[in-house]
């Protein structure tokens, strides 16, 4: 499978701050190395078009919208749709990011209402989850994945569940290791990865197997290998790290 490294920009960079690193990702990517890597990139809505026009004609770089509304338009003040997204270059789509699960109080149906919605709009969904460390430390790993994962899938229509290859990927990015530079250990994530590969297979059958489980939380070029390299790890998912094209690149590298 194509490990997929992606930068999430979160509120951070102006139009022009966008373009100049995705240009010089886009430079320094330009032959398609390393050939195995699809690299995503989330930007600020402001600066999609940008980074997407810095991006255009590249197989291996694509951009995505870090939110969206789930309805085609109306009157949802300070939403943008997937339409919009689409306009701007936009293929891929976070949803359930632990900033939009805590910070503006996304439950878990909204997650799946939007996690439908995109795939039905034609957009490939990044769907985040992750447990809190409260909940780590009271044993509910398991348990907050389960409900997490079953919640967002469990809606998905028969044709979308046979056509997930490609358009869906999970990312696990532990609450407490998200920007606090406290990085999950190689055993915790294998644990992680390995009980949400087993939970995809469960609600997913033989299509589980090809969707791409990526790490986030904390990733720096210096444990980016290490990660990358464990036990059903396809990819990270990068904050902090991603804004520097210089250790983007390195963390693409790796
Ligand atoms: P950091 O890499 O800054 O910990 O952020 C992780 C994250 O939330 C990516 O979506």
């Amino acid at each position: 499978m194509r490990k997929i490294i992606a930068a999430n920009w979160k509120m951070y960079k102006t139009c022009g701050e966008a373009a100049q690193t995705a240009a010089e990702l886009s430079t320094a990517l330009a032959d398609g190395t390393p050939h195995d890597r699809l690299v995503l990139v989330f930007p600020p809505f402001t600066a999609m078009d940008v980074v997407a026009a810095a991006f255009a004609g590249k197989e291996n770089l694509a951009t995505g919208g870090q939110n969206f509304y789930p309805a085609e338009q109306g009157a949802f003040t300070g939403e943008i749709s997937t339409a919009m997204l689409h306009d701007a270059g936009a293929t891929w789509v976070l949803a359930g990011h632990s900033e939009r699960r805590h910070v503006f109080s996304e439950s878990d149906e909204l997650v799946a209402r939007k996690t439908v919605f995109a795939l039905e709009q034609g957009f490939k969904v990044m769907l985040c989850v992750g447990e809190m460390l409260h909940e780590r430390e009271n044993g509910q790993l398991s348990d907050v994945l389960s409900r997490q994962l079953s919640t967002a899938l469990e809606h998905l229509s028969d044709a979308q569940r046979e056509t997930l290859a490609g358009r869906l990927a999970i990312a696990y990015e532990p609450v407490w290791a998200i920007g606090t530079g406290k990085v999950a250990g190689p055993v915790e994530v294998q644990e992680a990865h390995a009980t949400l590969r087993a939970l995809l297979a469960s609600m997913l059958g033989d299509a589980a197997a090809e969707l791409p489980i990526l790490y986030g939380g904390s990733v720096k070029p210096t444990n980016a290998s290490t990660l990358v390299g464990l036990d059903n790890v396809d990819g990270l998912l990068v904050g902090g790290a991603s804004l520097e094209a210089q250790s983007f690149l390195q963390i693409i590298g790796s």
